[in-house]
C-alpha cells in the first residue's frame, strides 16, 4: 500500500479532510484516521518525554548556579520542563493512550526523545547556550504547533510557548552577561556556542527528503511548516543574536544571500545525528540510567498517590 494510504472509510476519511481545510481543529471525540491517531501518539509522546529528558542536562546545574537570582531563574525553568511533559503526555492520553505505557517504553529505551538531551552541560555558560538556543528552537517549532489540526496539542502549546518564552530570554541574558564580561568568561559562552550549535539545527528533525513523517503531518496539517523550513526560520533568527552579542556561530560556509534574506549554513552532519538519534550520543546511556533511577526513586509516591484515590475515590454508585 502507498506510504500514505489509509485503509479508512473513503466518506469519513473526506469529512475528515474537508474540516481540516476548513481549519477546524479535531477533538478527542471526533472520528479521525486511524494513521492520524498514530502518528499523534508518536510525536507527542516523543515531544513529552523530551520535556522530561530535557530536565537532567540542566537538573545538574541547580547546585551550582552562580548566584541566587540564577539559581531560581534555573529552578523555575526545571519546574517548568517537568509541567511540559504532564500537559503533552496529558494531551496524549486523549488519544487513548495509557501514560504509563509510554513511561515503560521510555524506560526500556525504545522510545525516542530529542537528541539535543544526550550531550553534556559541561559549564555555566551551557546553560545560558540550551535556554537561548534549544528552547528557542523549540519556540520556533511549538508556535507553529500551537496551530496543529489536533486540539489538544495546539492548546497545550499556547501555555508551554509562554513559558519558553521565559527559558530563552533567561538563556540569553545568561549569554550576554558572559560574553560581555571577562575574556574568560566570553571565551566560555563561545566554547558553549561552538558545542551547542549544530546538535540545536538538529532539532528539527532530518532532511524534508529524508523525513518519513513529514508527508502525512503536513497533509493533516499537525505541521504547518517542514523541518527545513522551521530550521531557516530559527538559523536567520539566532545568527542576528549571535551577533548582538559579539559570538561567532561555528559555520564556516555561513552566509548572507540578500535576495532570499536567508543565512545560509553549512551541511549537518547527519551522522552524527543518526548515531546520537539511534542511542549512541555522549550522554544517551547516563540519562536513561538516571530517568530509571528517578521512576524508581518516586515508587512510594506513586504508590501513595494511589493508595489515596483508592480511598479517597467516591464510592461507586449502586445501580
Ligand atoms: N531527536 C530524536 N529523534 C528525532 C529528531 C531529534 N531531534 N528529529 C527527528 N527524529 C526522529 C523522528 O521521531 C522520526 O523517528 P520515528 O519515525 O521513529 O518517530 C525520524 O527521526 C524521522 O524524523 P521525521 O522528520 O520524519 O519525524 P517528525 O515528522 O516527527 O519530525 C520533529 C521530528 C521535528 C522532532 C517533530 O516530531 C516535532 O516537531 N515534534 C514536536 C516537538 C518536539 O518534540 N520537540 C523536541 C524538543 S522538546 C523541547 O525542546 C523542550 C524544550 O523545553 C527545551
Amino acid at each position: 500500500m502507498p506510504q500514505n494510504a489509509t485503509t479508512d472509510d473513503p466518506r469519513r476519511l473526506a469529512e475528515f479532510e474537508a474540516r481540516i481545510a476548513r481549519c477546524k481543529t479535531i477533538e478527542p471525540k471526533d472520528w479521525m484516521p486511524e494513521r492520524y491517531r498514530k502518528q499523534l501518539i508518536r510525536m507527542m509522546s516523543q515531544h513529552a518525554h523530551s520535556e522530561v529528558v530535557g530536565m537532567l542536562p540542566e537538573g545538574n546545574w541547580i547546585t551550582r548556579a552562580p548566584s541566587l537570582r540564577r539559581k531560581m531563574g534555573l529552578l523555575a525553568k526545571v519546574q517548568d520542563e517537568a509541567g511540559h511533559g504532564l500537559y503533552i503526555y496529558c494531551s496524549t492520553e486523549t488519544l487513548g493512550v495509557d501514560r504509563n505505557d509510554l513511561i515503560q517504553q521510555l524506560l526500556a529505551g525504545t522510545a525516542k526523545y530529542s537528541s539535543i538531551f544526550n550531550y553534556p552541560t559541561l559549564t555555566w555558560a551551557d546553560i545560558g547556550a540550551i535556554g537561548w538556543l534549544v528552547d528557542g528552537a523549540a519556540i520556533v517549532n511549538q508556535t507553529m504547533l500551537a496551530k496543529a489540526s489536533y486540539g489538544p496539542y495546539a492548546r497545550a502549546m499556547v501555555r508551554i510557548c509562554k513559558e519558553e518564552n521565559f527559558h530563552k530570554r533567561q538563556g540569553f541574558e545568561i549569554m550576554t552577561t558572559l560574553a560581555g564580561g571577562t575574556r574568560e568568561q566570553h571565551a566560555m559562552a563561545q566554547d558553549a556556542l561552538d558545542r551547542w550549535w549544530w546538535p540545536s539545527l538538529m532539532m528539527f528533525g532530518p532532511r524534508d527528503k529524508d523525513s518519513p513523517n513529514s508527508d502525512d503531518l503536513l497533509r493533516w496539517k499537525v505541521k504547518q511548516k517542514t523541518n527545513d523550513e522551521l530550521r531557516q526560520r530559527f538559523v536567520n533568527i539566532t545568527v542576528a543574536q549571535a551577533m548582538a552579542i559579539d559570538l561567532t556561530i561555528p559555520d564556516p560556509a555561513l552566509k548572507y544571500n540578500e535576495r532570499t534574506k536567508d543565512w545560509e549554513y553549512g551541511e549537518i552532519d547527519w551522522e552524527e545525528f543518526w548515531r546520537v538519534v539511534r542511542g549512541n550520543g555522549p550522554c544517551n546511556r547516563e540519562r536513561l540510567a538516571a530517568r530509571r533511577r528517578a521512576h524508581d526513586d518516586g515508587a512510594w509516591v506513586r504508590a501513595a498517590a494511589e493508595a489515596y484515590a483508592a480511598k479517597h475515590e467516591p464510592a461507586a454508585s449502586v445501580a
